[in-house]
């Protein structure tokens, strides 16, 4: 029997899957004559033996596409839910598949919630490797992951626009852009875009700094500022009753526990309107008239950069290497120029924030952008 793959793609879409498909697919076929399998829409496609045979005619078109030919999905693979709100593990059947197709390997591309799931893969004795993919740039352990650069360049290409209507009419301008819990995105496209203000969740927000910030400038001429807010960014305020829960939550028993877990829940439901409610605050508090606009998932649209599509083939060419050569459990991170096998318990469940000693922070200050502190 050939030497057969499977490939899926999981969590959210992001520029440059399509060129990871591709790379990993063709390079297995060319360099060592494996069959590909496509399984569709992620884990749940795996589970349900879903998939399509990826040949040469397959792969071709498709580095330049957005999204994802495959399908994705969200699926926790120890948790897979139905309808009926039924749970069950999904496990044992996608090791029965793999069995079936007799598969060499599994190649998963995704985040750091796929690496969660491969993880659990690995250990009921499924071959897994990941490629570090989406926008957020949070997956622990490769410098970079694919679909960053394209949502930096849309982001930052939003800002540049929004400067027209700022200094016209004399606004702030609060943009928000994704990221999930971390500034990444924030930060490289409003350092990008010359934005006056950046707000990300690892440095929580004091909004009378910003006003002030905001107010400065005025003085010194400039009547317009561009704010870049993360979407997952905080107050200081809001950071510090978070905090009290969590601590709360590890003070006391399971059962009490459930009851903080709800609080909590509707503590960051009420916080999904924190950009207009910023925007508004910061109106108040300097004089100013302020617009909003959510970027939202605008930013994992469409076809990806030339940065995103040369890392997603390299990291897909080096993947069929790491096949080849019998590596299994590991994530194919970005190291340099080159990739690096790292373990996938060194990347499961662990979120790349931005630290608080990064060299775009100190850019930053020196540039004199307030960043809430
Ligand atoms: O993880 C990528 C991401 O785009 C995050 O930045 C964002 O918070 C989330 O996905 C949105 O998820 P969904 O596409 O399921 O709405």
């Amino acid at each position: 029997m050939a030497r057969t793959i499977g490939i899926l793609t999981a969590g959210g879409d992001s520029p440059g899957l399509n060129a990871a498909i591709r790379a990993v697919g063709k390079a297995a076929q060319r360099a060592y004559g494996m069959e590909v399998l496509g399984f569709k829409d992620g884990f749940l496609g795996l589970m349900q033996d879903r998939y399509e045979h990826l040949d040469s005619g397959d792969l071709s078109g498709i580095l330049t596409r957005g999204g994802t030919v495959l399908g994705t999905s969200r699926v926790k693979v120890h948790k897979i839910e139905t309808g009926e709100r039924r749970r069950y593990d999904g496990r044992q059947m996608m090791r029965e598949v793999v069995e079936r197709h007799r598969l060499e390997a599994l190649v998963c591309l995704g985040g750091d919630g796929t690496a969660r799931n491969a993880l659990k893969l690995a250990e009921a004795g499924i071959p897994v490797l990941t490629l570090p993919k989406t926008i957020d740039n949070d997956v622990s352990g490769t410098d970079v992951t694919f679909g960053f650069d394209t949502a930096m360049y849309i982001a930052t290409e939003a800002i540049d626009r929004l400067h027209s209507t700022a200094h016209s009419h004399h606004r702030i301008i609060v943009v928000e852009v994704m990221g999930h819990g971390v500034g990444w995105l924030a930060l490289g496209a409003g350092l990008a875009g010359g934005a006056d203000v950046i707000l990300i969740p690892e440095i929580p927000y004091d909004v009378e700094a910003v006003a002030t910030a905001i107010s400065t400038r005025r003085t010194a001429g400039s009547s317009f500022s561009i704010v870049t807010v993360a979407e997952g960014a905080i107050s200081r305020g809001d950071s510090e009753a978070r905090e009290s829960m969590e601590q709360e939550m590890s003070d006391v028993d399971k059962f009490r526990r459930r009851a903080i877990k709800e609080r909590l829940r509707a503590f960051e439901g009420a916080r999904a309107g924190g950009t207009a409610q910023l925007a508004t605050t910061l109106a108040a508090l300097t004089g100013l008239e302020s617009r909003i606009t959510i970027l939202g998932h605008v930013q994992r649209g469409g076809t990806p950069t030339p940065a995103d599509r040369l890392l997603a083939t390299r990291l897909g060419t080096a993947c069929a290497d790491y096949i080849d050569q019998g590596l299994h459990g590991v994530m194919v991170a970005a190291r340099g120029e080159g990739t690096e096998a790292v373990p996938l318990e060194d990347v499961a469940g662990k979120t790349k924030t931005v630290p608080m000693d990064h060299p775009w922070l100190a850019t930053a200050r020196h540039l004199g952008i307030a960043l809430g502190d």
